[in-house]
């Protein structure tokens, strides 16, 4: 495995911690080694001494320093520029270093870098003869953003769509490798009292929401280009969408489950400017404007709400609730199906509806909220909970998100990762809303404090009170 941006944030937060997990668990390929790139001149000694301490610091599982010493041993620090043509031959010489008689590598090359030398490296992989290396297989995993809209996407996917084909790029989506997202499958399609209810007769609405207590912090200069729409509703929120709302896929290998996720898309609503103040709130939090390098009077988004609907046969005229934002009160990631309620004897009893939480962060777990009766002589209705507890369960020890998505890739498995069919369509969406939002946006942008539950617009923005934001008013 290659990484570029061996010395980046991703690597030291998500990637080494996540491999050495793979690692103490026996799951790293026989033969495994990484490499890893940086611009800045060090030994590979001081580099993992470095990672140590930087695992240590940022994984969330406890790290056994001799355990971390043996696994060391299989990287290699190599100094690149990322534009330097005679490194790149360099860096062939390092891979050639290794080779077997009959035997051919398989390598990973993982973009950890900024993404303006995304297109630079995977030309440089090509020239330099890496890419025509004899080899089993080789695979290229991209981090986001993928592009800024979907022109600049379409850009960077021509460019490395000459040197990898679509089937050897794996373009990562981490929310989509997370534990319970995973988890809805299972739960959709191995219960039948889900199965059978996951449609427009029996659903009220579905609530998507992911919310974050940090501000922008160190990020400011690429978020304030980006925004909230761009940095997690293209990728994140919609692919939790997209799982949540899918047609059963034939089978769960790649292709089916994909295209049943790009038929969601194709069927997502337009946005036109007459009802986007219905369909979209959003926010910026106070002092957000000071941030490092985050331009004065900027007009970013740091908060959006969305109401999206899916016009096909299951789901018409459903809503979506798509929330996402930064610096408020709590982090918190779940999504939230509202059925509609049940009263056929008219009862005057308030009865509520039946929610499931499916809970993805910081608790993982699935909620079923039931009416049954109080116990006692006069007829009442009490809301109960039927609980699943993962992370009490299993004691917070599900795998990172990364854990899952560099198996998967070593393993060929492309199943939660993004094709570009998806992304084409994702983008054209996300287009769509920023093109409608246009020169309202001062008018549009509602201001925040940091800590609090968004702007008071979120309030009647679940058609005007009529239905509950159930993250806000959590009634049971
Ligand atoms: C990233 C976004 O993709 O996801 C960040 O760029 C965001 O802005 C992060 O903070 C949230 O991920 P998680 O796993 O911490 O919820």
């Amino acid at each position: 495995m290659i990484i570029f941006g061996g010395t980046g944030d991703l690597t030291n937060r998500k990637l080494v911690p996540a491999l050495y997990q793979l690692h103490l668990h026996g799951y790293l390929p026989k033969d495994f080694r990484l490499i890893s790139i940086g611009r800045r001149v060090m030994t590979t000694e001081a580099y993992c001494r470095d990672l140590l301490e930087k695992t240590r610091k940022f994984s969330n599982k406890a790290l056994d320093e001799e355990n971390f010493k043996t696994f060391s041993k299989i990287i290699t620090y190599f100094r690149l520029d990322f534009d330097s043509k005679e490194d790149y031959a360099l860096l062939l010489e390092e891979l050639q270093k290794n080779d077997r008689d009959g035997v051919d590598d398989n390598y990973l090359f993982y973009l950890a870098t900024s993404p303006d030398y995304f297109g630079h490296i995977v030309k440089n992989l090509r020239e330099s003869g890496i890419r025509n290396k004899k080899s089993h297989w080789q695979r290229l995993v991209i981090e986001k953003p993928f592009g800024q809209d979907l022109a600049s996407a379409t850009r960077l996917n021509e460019t490395i769509s000459e040197v990898f084909d679509e089937n050897d790029i794996y373009r990562i989506d981490h929310y989509v490798g997370k534990e319970m997202i995973q988890n809805i499958n299972m739960l959709r399609f191995q219960n039948v009292i889900f199965g059978s209810l996951w449609n427009k007769e029996n659903i009220d609405n579905v609530q998507i929401t992911v919310l974050e207590k940090e501000g922008v912090g160190t990020r400011g200069g690429y978020y304030d280009h980006t925004g909230a729409l761009r940095d997690m509703v293209q990728n994140h929120l919609l692919q939790l969408l997209a799982i949540t709302a899918m047609e059963p896929p034939l089978s769960l290998d790649a292709d089916d489950v994909r295209n049943e996720k790009v038929k969601v898309f194709e069927s997502l609503r337009g946005f036109d400017e007459v009802d986007l103040e219905k369909r979209l709130v959003i926010g910026q939090y106070s002092g957000y404007t000071e941030e490092d390098k985050v331009v004065p009077g900027s007009k970013t988004e740091t908060l959006v709400a969305t109401k999206v609907f899916i016009d096909n046969e299951r789901w018409q005229d459903v809503p979506f609730y798509l929330l996402t934002g930064k610096a408020l009160k709590n982090k918190t990631a779940q999504i939230t199906i509202e059925f509609k309620k049940s009263n056929p004897y008219g009862h005057e009893i308030n009865n509520e509806p039946n929610i499931l939480e499916i809970k993805i962060q910081p608790d993982e777990g699935i909620t079923l909220h039931l009416n049954v009766k109080k116990p006692g002589v006069i007829d009442k209705m009490v809301m109960v909970e039927m609980d699943y507890c993962q992370s009490c369960l299993y004691l917070f020890n599900s795998p990172d998100s990364y854990e899952k998505l560099l198996l998967d890739a070593m393993n060929g498995d492309s199943t939660l990762f993004t094709r570009w069919d998806e992304l084409q369509l994702t983008w054209k969406y996300i287009d769509s809303i920023i093109a409608s939002i246009n020169e309202k946006k001062e008018s549009l942008l509602k201001p925040y404090e940091i800590g609090s539950n968004g702007p008071e617009e979120l309030d009647g923005f679940v058609d005007s009170g009529a239905r509950t934001w159930w993250f806000l008013n959590r009634k049971y």
